[in-house]
C-alpha cells in the first residue's frame, strides 16, 4: 500500500469515527460499506452529510455541530438549486456561504452556521422571535434573504456579549425578570439593542409626539418603548420586565428590581404575617 493510499484510509477511518451511531446505522442499512462507504464519505464529509442526515433524520442538532469558525469556507451543499455565493460578517467573523438564492437569513444562521440562538416562531414576519441586527438595524431574519446581506454585518444574540461580560441589555433582562420560557428573548434583546440606536438617531415611531422636530437622542417614554417593541410578541407576557429593562439601559438610570427570589427568612416572615400569597 503506498503512502497516499495509507493516508486516505487513515482519513476515512477518522471520518467514519466522527459519525454518530444513527448515521452509521443509516449508512449500514443503505448498504454503503467498504469501498462504497469510503467513496461516499470522501465525497460528502465536507458538507453534504449534514444535509443528507437532516433529510433522513430531521435532526436539527446535526446542523448545530457545524461550528461558526472565523473565516470558515462552507462548501456548496449538494443539490442546491439557484446557488448564490454570499460573503458577509456574522458576529465579527467573515463567512462565505453558498446557498439557494431563496434561503432566508434565519435558516442560514440556524442550519448552516449552527447559530441557534435566533429563534423561529411564526416564520412569517409576525412574532419577532427571529429578530437579528443587520448593519445596525433590526430585521426579521425569517423574511430577509441571505443574498440581500452580501457585504453586511449581522449581529445575533450570540454576538452581543463581550466574552464573559453580558451586554447591558442582557444583564437588564435578567435583573428585571424580562423573560420566562425564554423563547422570544433573543429576538426581544436584539430588537431592544437596535431600538437604543434608533432613539439616538432620532428615528420616530407611531407615537412620537412631534414628527417634524424630533431631535437626536430621543428620550423614550414607556409608551414609546412599548410601541417600538410591539413587533416582538412574548407568549409568556413578560412585558413589564422587558419595558423596565429597556427603560433602565436607555435612560442610564439604575432602577431597583421589583421582584426577587425570596430567601428562607422572608418566606418565614410572610407565612407568620399571613402574606404567603404574596410570594410567587
Ligand atoms: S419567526 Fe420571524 S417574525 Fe416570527
Ligand atoms: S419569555 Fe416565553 S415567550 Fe417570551
Amino acid at each position: 500500500m503506498d503512502d497516499n493510499q495509507e493516508r486516505q484510509d487513515f482519513d476515512l477511518t477518522e471520518s467514519d469515527e466522527q459519525l454518530s451511531a444513527d448515521e452509521k446505522t443509516i449508512l449500514d442499512e443503505l448498504g454503503i460499506v467498504g469501498a462504497a462507504r469510503r467513496k461516499f464519505l470522501g465525497q460528502n464529509m465536507a458538507a453534504a452529510l449534514g444535509t443528507f442526515a437532516f433529510h433522513l433524520l430531521a435532526k436539527e442538532e446535526v446542523f448545530a455541530t457545524l461550528a461558526a469558525s472565523p473565516d470558515a469556507v462552507f462548501a456548496s451543499t449538494a443539490g442546491v438549486e439557484n446557488a448564490v455565493k454570499v460573503l458577509l460578517k456574522i458576529n465579527g467573523s467573515t463567512q462565505r456561504l453558498e446557498v439557494d438564492s431563496r434561503t432566508v437569513l434565519l435558516d442560514a444562521l440556524r442550519e448552516r452556521l449552527g447559530l441557534t440562538g435566533t429563534k423561529k416562531g411564526c416564520d412569517q414576519g409576525q412574532c419577532g422571535a427571529c429578530t437579528a441586527i443587520v448593519d445596525g438595524r433590526r430585521v426579521l431574519s425569517c423574511l430577509t434573504l441571505v443574498a440581500s446581506c452580501e457585504g453586511k454585518e449581522v449581529t445575533t444574540i450570540e454576538g452581543l456579549a463581550d466574552a464573559d461580560n453580558l451586554h447591558p441589555m442582557q444583564a437588564a433582562f435578567i435583573k428585571h425578570d424580562g423573560f420566562q420560557c425564554g423563547y422570544c428573548t433573543p429576538g426581544q434583546i436584539c430588537s431592544a439593542v437596535a431600538l437604543l440606536q434608533e432613539a439616538k438617531n432620532g428615528d420616530v415611531s407611531h407615537v412620537t409626539n412631534n414628527l417634524r422636530t424630533s431631535p437626536q437622542n430621543l428620550e423614550l417614554s414607556d409608551e414609546e418603548i412599548r410601541e417600538r417593541m410591539s413587533g416582538n410578541i412574548c407568549r409568556c407576557g413578560a412585558y413589564p420586565g422587558i419595558v423596565a429593562a429597556i427603560r433602565e439601559v436607555h435612560s442610564g438610570r439604575e432602577t431597583a428590581q421589583t421582584r426577587h427570589f425570596a430567601n428562607d427568612e422572608e418566606i418565614a416572615i410572610a407565612f407568620n404575617e399571613g402574606k404567603a400569597d404574596e410570594i410567587v
